[in-house]
């Protein structure tokens, strides 16, 4: 499916509404002040905003931060991103007070000017779509461009309801980035294809698991999810994560599956998940003991599968990988995905993205995506 693209737009002397998704982590310094901890997805907006303005347009860029349910919160204040954005691109950024009524009005942007509206989500009626805001924010444009990939899920106002009230409504250049390489993945992939899914819960990715199951040539599973599997399999899993519930879906998915699915074949388990506490590496995972990773026969057998593949499909780790030294099966395949040569795909953290053809700045939208699901704010662009 093919979308209008912002380069398909006659941008010059137009006010261009951007949905960009400036969902940044946020954290309280010494002095109470909000910091961002990372500007990824402020860096991945860049080459839309940029376009834009080199093509003559003012624009009004909005986005939502954190889920403030419906009211104002001043630790939720897009203002910090302001500021972060002013550094990226080297020009002014004007914060507007809100994202809707007369003050904002009164700010709308000329040519070559930026406006970044208050957070969205500060109005309940963003997330209840409603259709009057929906025209509020609509108005303040001539044309709309959705770039915000990781909030494309969501049937809100600026990602799906605006766009009935705007004459244009195109993809950003980050949106085709990602629905390029999410859609070759998933529908026309380069073979052998490999998936690797881990994390903690089988159920987040149950139709994940059932979509790709159809297209790819093995799936691999790690991280505690694995351990439902094993289960599933009859074999002993400690006192590792398992969704007893899940047990039984686990045994449908393992007979569709076939020979197409990998899982682990040993395991770094721990007595008690601390920092500091000791390891060991098993086959079989004794009574009492938790797993934190997958062991190094499992990296072998996981990296060759990965070394032979034109295609990797990649989301979730593979163990506790935020609690080092449990992160070494999430690193070990991040470098053999790198190496591997294959176009590579990751959602989600993954510790190395140097050599990675593309890592999405959607976590629920990209999962969403692989599990074949039609996402609202792409669906709703003109074709
Ligand atoms: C994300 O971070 O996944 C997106 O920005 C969507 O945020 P949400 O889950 O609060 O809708």
């Amino acid at each position: 499916m093919s979308y209008l693209s912002i380069r398909d737009l006659d941008l010059k002397g137009k006010r261009v509404f951007i949905r960009v998704d400036f969902n940044v982590p946020l954290q309280k310094n010494a002095q109470g002040v909000m910091e961002i901890t990372s500007d990824k997805r402020i860096k991945a907006s860049l080459p839309t905003i940029q376009y834009a303005l080199d093509h003559g347009a003012g624009l009004i860029l909005a986005s939502h931060l954190g889920r403030p349910k419906g009211k104002p919160n001043a630790e939720m204040s897009l203002q910090p991103v302001a500021a972060r954005l002013e550094q990226l691109l080297g020009r002014p950024v004007k914060m507007a007070p809100d994202c809707v009524g007369p003050e904002v009005e009164a700010m709308k942007p000329a040519p070559g000017e930026v406006l970044l509206l208050e957070n969205l989500r500060f109005h309940a009626e963003e997330e209840k779509n409603v259709a009057g805001f929906a025209q509020e924010l609509a108005a303040l444009c001539d044309l709309y461009v959705n770039d915000a990939f990781g909030s494309a899920h969501r049937a809100h106002a600026s990602t799906e309801g605006m766009i009935k009230y705007v004459p244009q409504a195109a993809a950003g250049l980050l949106m085709e980035q990602e629905l390029k390489y999410l859609g070759m993945a998933t529908t026309n992939p380069p073979r052998p294809c490999v998936a690797i899914l881990g994390g903690a819960k089988v159920s987040d990715k149950i139709e994940v698991i059932q979509n790709l199951g159809k297209v790819v040539d093995r799936l691999v599973i790690g991280g505690a999810m694995a351990y439902t599997f094993l289960r599933a399999q009859g074999l002993p899993t400690g006192k590792s994560l398992v969704e007893e519930d899940k047990i039984e879906l686990a045994k449908e998915l393992l007979a569709g599956l076939g020979d197409k699915l990998l899982l682990p074949v040993d395991h770094v388990v721990v007595s008690e998940i601390a920092a500091g506490a000791a390891s060991e590496v098993v086959v079989r995972i004794p009574d009492g003991k938790i797993a934190v990773d997958i062991g190094p026969a499992t990296i072998a057998e996981f990296s060759r599968v990965v070394a032979g593949a034109k295609t990797v499909i990649w989301n979730g780790p593979m163990g506790i990988f935020e609690k080092p030294p449990f992160d070494k099966g999430t690193v070990a395949l991040a470098i053999a995905v790198a190496e591997s040569g294959a176009v590579s795909v990751v959602g989600g953290a993954a510790g190395v993205t140097a050599r990675i053809s593309h890592v999405s700045t959607g976590g629920g939208a990209s999962l969403e995506f692989l599990a074949g699901i039609e996402l609202p704010g792409v669906a709703a662009l003109n074709r």
